[in-house]
């Protein structure tokens, strides 16, 4: 089986793929997530074992993500169906695919809740509500949004038809369309943003909250934080990758569009880190603040310093930018899967998921405010969406399609589809792909449960 083009259609050159997966991988997750995750797990030694998780984990699971899709050029369910038969397995494999698009529906259940937020930042940065505001008065705006459960629909909905516009359009004039345009006016937003915090003072103490390896502050929980977010932030263990790869022209070399891809995630987020850690400093803030980080210490922050308002609005665009780009492959191998499986057209098939993942995000908002009380293993629902993706789903997901590219697929069906002229190279992903990304995964997963149980 050797699928030369998808019914969906097809990325139009390599770059576009590149830009697009980079696109996914690129999103709350860096700016917002790593930051505060990196705050409240102590820094330096945390971004390291991070650092490690997306070489020798990250980079090869995606490989094995993106040759599985362009192999069989289909939604990752019928992906993993297919190329399992194609080595003589069971198609039952597609159980992969269907936890991805659980993983996905689930996973965008709090980023749109989140985005809104962004969205609203927008706004307000845009009217000047945050002109020297001082930390108390930020510290209630954020509550009082979050206890208005009307505006957070509001957002969260518009957040939605955001997503979903882009998606009807199709892989060309929607996907491909919207990556063109909003992936360089990310970086471009970026490389603005840095240049203002290396000049406001706080830069080397940034610098060294996030690089000074301090053996003291690492814990299991940390470590399995760590490995989390490396598959959360690369878009890993759900199929997002897989579906943009069965959109990959066939010639386009995998390994170097990966690490490409990967390369560009790891930037933005330390980017991120040191745009944000030095203005915390300056301003005499807690960098371990948790979600709120973004939302409560940065306005303040920006609204005492020269151009914050400006700078603040372009902060929070770039925020918007990168969160609307991954929120795209969450639903994208939903949407491949009910148009090959239905034959309906993409218009329709939006519609019936967008009213799903409407209503899963009201129940995600719901958890700061109407559905305060509904606790799930003892998360209100927002955190425990966020905590099983991350922590289980996603590593379980990235571990199956190790074990399945490694052990299960035929050896010449990813050699050919790699295509790495040179065998020690060949070599290397594959040991790593059999013996150490899933022998990590697995460790991590069983000391931390060991851990937990203690
Ligand atoms: N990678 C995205 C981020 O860092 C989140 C995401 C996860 C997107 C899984 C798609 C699939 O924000």
């Amino acid at each position: 089986m050797q699928e030369t083009s998808s019914i969906h259609g097809a990325w139009a050159s390599r770059w576009i793929f590149i830009l697009a997966a980079t696109g996914s991988a690129v999103g709350l997750g860096n700016i917002w997530k790593f930051p505060y995750i990196t705050g409240e797990n102590g820094g330096g030694a945390f971004v390291l074992i991070y650092l490690f998780c997306i070489l020798i984990v990250g980079v090869p699971i995606m490989m094995a993500e993106v040759l599985i899709g362009r192999r069989a050029r289909q939604s990752p369910i019928n992906a993993m169906r297919e190329v399992a038969i194609e080595s003589g397995h069971s198609g039952k494999w597609s159980a992969v695919g269907w936890m991805g698009v659980l993983a996905g529906f689930m996973i965008f259940s709090f980023y749109s809740v989140v985005a809104g937020w962004v969205l609203y930042y927008i706004a307000g940065m845009g009217t000047g509500d945050f002109i020297a505001i001082g930390s108390d008065d930020a510290g209630k705006v954020f509550n009082n949004l979050l206890a208005d459960r009307d505006t957070l629909i509001i957002w969260h909905s518009i957040f939605v038809v955001m997503v979903m516009l882009v998606i009807a359009g199709g892989v060309q004039k929607g996907l491909e369309n919207a990556v063109k345009f909003l992936m360089p006016a990310l970086f471009v937003l970026l490389i603005v943003l840095l240049g203002y915090s290396m000049q406001s003072g706080g830069f080397q103490q940034g610098w060294g909250f996030m690089f000074h390896f301090d053996a003291s502050q690492l814990s299991w929980d940390a470590v399995l934080t760590a490995l989390g977010h490396s598959f959360f932030t690369l878009s890993l263990g759900m199929g997002a990758i897989m579906a943009y790869g069965s959109y990959m022209p066939k010639k386009a070399s995998i390994g170097s569009a990966v690490l490409t891809i990967a390369a560009m995630d790891t930037l933005v987020a330390l980017i991120a880190g040191l745009a944000i850690f030095p203005i915390v400093f300056v301003n005499g803030m807690d960098p371990g603040a948790g979600p709120g980080l973004m939302f409560i210490t940065l306005p303040v922050a920006f609204g005492q310093m020269p151009g914050g308002q400006i700078f603040g609005f372009i902060f929070f665009l770039l925020v918007g930018i990168a969160a609307w780009t991954s929120a795209i492959s969450l639903i994208e191998p939903a949407t491949a899967w009910m148009v090959e499986k239905f034959g309906w057209k993409r218009l329709p098939s939006c519609i019936f998921l967008g009213v799903i993942i409407w209503i899963l995000g009201v129940a995600a908002l719901g958890s700061f405010n109407f559905l305060s009380d509904v606790k799930l293993a003892g998360f209100n629902i927002f955190d425990f969406m966020d905590f099983v993706t991350s922590n289980i789903m996603l590593p379980l997901g990235g571990l199956f399609v190790a074990i399945f590219a490694g052990w299960f697929m035929k050896r010449y069906a990813s050699e050919h589809e790699l295509a790495i002229s040179s065998p020690t190279l060949f070599n290397a992903w594959y040991i790593v792909l059999r013996f150490i990304a899933p022998v990590a995964v697995a460790i991590i997963f069983i000391l931390n449960l060991i851990e937990k149980l203690k």
